[in-house]
C-alpha cells in the first residue's frame, strides 16, 4: 500500500506534496514524510502517525524548496517509526516506495558487504542504496536509476531525486499504479489522479515496467526493456472531488447515510424502467446464454457481495459460480474454459491480489469483467467490460457503500442473465426490476432505526467476542457484519452459515456471548428458528435483524429485534447490510477507535 507523491515545481513544494498526500492517507496512515532539494542539498522531514504529526513538524521547521517526493506509509517491513518512515536516502539519492521488494534480502547483503550502512529495517532502503552504488560507479542519474530498477523483484512504484538535479525525478511502476499529472511549467506524480487533483486533471498512467525520467519541460517513458515507449494523456474525471464529512462526525457515518441515494444511482445505470428490463448487456463481448459457469474473483467485502451474487446467479439463472478470495486465486492454477466469464469486484480497483487474478483469467482466455468504483483504476483499464459501481468516492477504510453498489450491479447481472438464459419471460424481468427499484425506498427507511441501533451498540462495547449467524444470501452477510465490526471496534466477531452452528462454533456460546442473526421472513426462516433456539437453551443472547413476521414468529423469550419493514427477498442483502454496518458503527463510536482510520488497515490493498 502507501501512497507517493513528487513535485517538480516552480515554487516552494513541501505544502503541496502534504496536500496531495492528505488524498493518499487512505492508503497507509501510520508514518509519513517529505523531501526536497535546494542548492544540491537534500533534507526530509519525517513524523510516525497520522499525516497530522508531520504537517505539526513541518510548521515547526519548514521546507523550502521547488523540487521534492513525499509517502504516507503502511508498514510491510519494519515498524511504524520515524526511522522506517520514508522518504529514504543514500549518499545523493532520496527515494519513495509504494510495494514490497521481495529480493530486498540478498539485495541488503550484497550491499552490506559492498559497505553499506541500512539505518532503517525497510525493504526499501536498499533500492537507494543500488542507485547511489550505480552514480558513484559513473553512471548518469536516469541511468542509474534504471540499472537499479532492473536489478528489483517485487512491488513497486518509486519516486526518485538526486542531489544533483534540481529538475529530475524519475519514477518506476511494477504492480501499483502511478499517475503522472501534467501542468503548466511543473509536473507532478502521484498514487493516484486524485492525488493531483489540485494541480491538473491531464494524467499519464504509467504501465507496468514503465519507468519516467520527469522534468518540469517534458517526460519520457521508457518500457521495461528500456525501449522509448508513448503512453496516451487522458483527462481525469471526478478527480476534484474532494470529498468532506458534512454534517456527520465520520466519513463512514456518512457513506452509510448515502446509500440510498447512490444504491439508486448505481440500479438506474443497469435498470430500463420504462422497459422494465435490465440495459446494456447487448453491447458486451459474452452472452450469459452461452455460459457453463461464472469466475468470482475478489478480496473482502467485495468477496462477500460476490458470495451473495453466487446465490443470485445460481438461483436466478440457474448459473453455476465459482467464488474464490483473490489471494487463493491467483495460485491455485485454476483449469478454465476459454471464452469464460470472470468477474472482478472491487472498489479501489487497484487491489494487487484481485489484479494478479484477472491477469491470470486473461492468460486462461477468459471474458474479463470488472465491477468497479474508481472508473480510472488499472483494473478498470485492463478489463473487457466494465460494470461500474456509481458509489462515488468512498473514504472510509470499512466499505459501506461501495458493498451496496456492487450488490446493485451483481442482482442486476443475475436477472440480465437469467433472462437472456431464457430462464424468466418479460413479465417475470419486469417484476423483478419493480422489486429492485424499491431498494432505495427500504434503504432510507432502515436509517431512521439509528437510535435503536446505537442504543444497542451500547452494550455491545463491552463483549469480547460476537457471532454473526445467517442462510442463504444472509450467510455472506453474516460474514460481513463480522467484518465490519471487526475492523473498526477490533471486537472479535465471526460469520457463520447457521447450519454449521452445531458443526463446532456452538462450542462458544454461553451468556457472554451476543450472537447477531440476520434472518428476514422467507421460506427457510423457520431453519434459522431452530438455530436461535439452540443459541437461547445454552444462554446465548440474541440480537435478531428481520421484519414483523420473521419478530412474530421467532418465538424466543429475551430476544433483542431489529425490525426492518417486509420487502421483497432479492433486495434483502441490499437493504439488511445497514443495520449490520450501523451496528459495527456506533460499537466503534462508543468504543472510541478511529473509526475512519482503523489501526493497521489501509483504504487500497496495493501489495500481495
Ligand atoms: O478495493 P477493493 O474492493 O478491492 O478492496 C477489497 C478489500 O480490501 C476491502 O473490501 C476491505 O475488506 C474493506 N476494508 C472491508 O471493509
Amino acid at each position: 500500500m502507501c501512497g507517493i507523491v513528487g513535485i517538480i515545481g516552480n515554487r516552494p513544494v513541501a505544502p503541496l506534496i502534504v496536500d496531495a498526500l492528505k488524498r493518499l492517507e487512505y492508503r497507509g496512515y501510520d508514518s509519513a514524510g517529505v523531501a526536497t532539494l535546494e542548492g544540491n542539498i537534500l533534507d526530509r522531514r519525517r513524523a510516525e502517525g497520522k499525516l497530522v504529526n508531520l504537517e505539526t513538524r513541518l510548521n515547526a521547521d519548514p521546507l523550502s524548496g521547488i523540487i521534492g517526493i513525499g509517502h504516507t506509509r503502511w508498514a510491510t517491513h519494519g515498524v511504524p517509526n520515524e526511522t522506517n518512515a520514508h522518504p529514504h536516502f543514500s549518499d545523493d539519492v532520496a527515494l519513495v516506495h509504494n510495494g514490497i521488494i521481495e529480493n530486498f534480502r540478498e539485495l541488503r547483503e550484497e550491499l552490506i558487504a559492498d559497505g553499506y550502512n541500512f539505518a532503517s529495517q525497510t525493504d526499501t532502503e536498499v533500492i537507494a542504496h543500488l542507485v547511489s552504488r550505480e552514480l558513484k560507479a559513473g553512471k548518469n542519474p536516469a541511468d542509474a536509476a534504471h540499472t537499479a530498477i532492473l536489478r528489483l523483484e517485487g512491488a513497486f512504484a518509486l519516486a526518485i531525486m538526486f542531489c544533483s538535479e534540481d529538475n529530475l525525478i524519475v519514477a518506476a511502476r511494477n504492480g501499483p499504479p502511478l499517475a503522472i499529472g501534467h501542468g503548466e511549467g511543473e509536473m507532478y506524480l502521484g498514487s493516484d489522479a486524485i492525488a493531483l487533483a489540485p494541480f491538473t486533471n491531464v494524467i499519464t498512467y504509467l504501465e507496468d515496467g514503465d519507468w519516467a525520467v520527469i522534468r518540469r519541460e517534458d517526460m519520457k517513458i521508457f518500457d521495461a526493456s528500456g525501449a522509448s515507449v508513448e503512453r496516451a494523456k487522458q483527462f481525469s474525471v471526478g478527480s476534484h472531488l474532494m470529498v468532506d464529512k458534512g454534517n456527520h462526525r465520520h466519513f463512514m457515518d456518512k457513506e452509510i447515510h448515502e446509500q440510498p441515494e447512490v444504491i439508486g444511482h448505481t440500479l438506474a445505470h443497469y435498470l430500463d424502467f420504462a422497459e422494465q428490463r435490465v440495459s446494456g448487456l447487448d453491447d458486451v463481448s459474452f452472452n450469459f446464454k452461452e455460459l457453463e459457469r461464472v469466475t468470482i474473483t475478489a478480496c473482502g467485502t467485495a468477496y462477500l457481495a460476490g458470495m451473495v451474487a453466487k446465490y443470485w446467479f445460481e438461483h436466478l439463472a440457474r448459473l453455476p459460480v465459482d467464488i474464490d478470495v483473490a489471494s487463493e486465486f491467483r495460485y491455485r492454477e485454476v483449469p478454465m474454459n476459454k471464452d469464460g466469464l470472470s468477474l472482478f469486484i472491487t472498489q479501489s480497483g487497484e487491489t494487487a491480489d484481485t489484479l494478479a487474478g484477472l491477469r491470470y483469467c486473461r492468460e486462461q482466455g477468459q471474458h474479463i469483467g470488472a465491477i468497479v468504483n474508481v472508473r480510472e483504476s488499472t483494473i478498470a483499464r485492463e478489463s473487457d467490460v466494465v460494470f461500474p459501481t456509481l458509489a462515488g468516492p468512498e473514504i472510509g477504510v470499512a466499505s459501506t457503500k461501495a458493498f451496496t453498489c456492487q450488490l446493485s450491479v451483481l442482482a442486476c447481472l443475475a436477472v440480465g442473465a437469467a433472462r437472456q438464459r431464457g430462464i424468466i419471460n418479460t413479465e417475470q424481468e419486469a417484476q423483478t426490476v419493480r422489486e429492485l427499484s424499491e431498494a432505495p425506498r427500504f434503504a432510507s427507511q432502515v436509517l431512521k432505526l439509528g437510535p435503536q441501533i446505537e442504543q444497542l451498540a451500547r452494550e455491545l462495547a463491552n463483549v469480547k467476542h460476537i457471532l454473526y449467524l445467517g442462510r442463504d444470501t444472509n450467510y455472506p452477510l453474516a460474514m460481513e457484519g463480522a467484518l465490519k465490526l471487526k475492523e473498526i471496534s477490533y471486537i472479535h466477531a465471526e460469520g457463520y452459515a447457521a447450519g454449521e452452528l452445531k458443526h463446532g462454533p456452538i462450542a462458544l456460546i454461553d451468556e457472554t456471548m451476543p450472537v447477531v442473526v440476520i434472518a428476514p421472513h422467507d421460506q427457510i426462516f423457520e431453519k434459522t428458528v431452530s438455530n436461535m433456539q439452540e443459541v437461547a437453551a445454552r444462554g446465548g443472547k440474541i440480537i435478531l435483524i428481520t421484519d414483523e413476521k420473521g419478530a412474530s414468529k421467532a418465538g424466543i423469550d429475551e430476544i433483542k429485534t431489529i425490525i426492518l419493514p417486509e420487502m421483497p427477498t432479492i433486495i434483502t442483502p441490499l437493504v439488511y447490510a445497514l443495520p449490520i454496518q450501523m451496528l459495527a458503527y456506533y460499537t466503534a463510536v462508543h468504543m472510541g477507535t478511529d473509526v475512519d482510520q482503523p489501526r493497521n488497515l489501509a483504504k487500497s490493498v496495493t501489495v500481495e
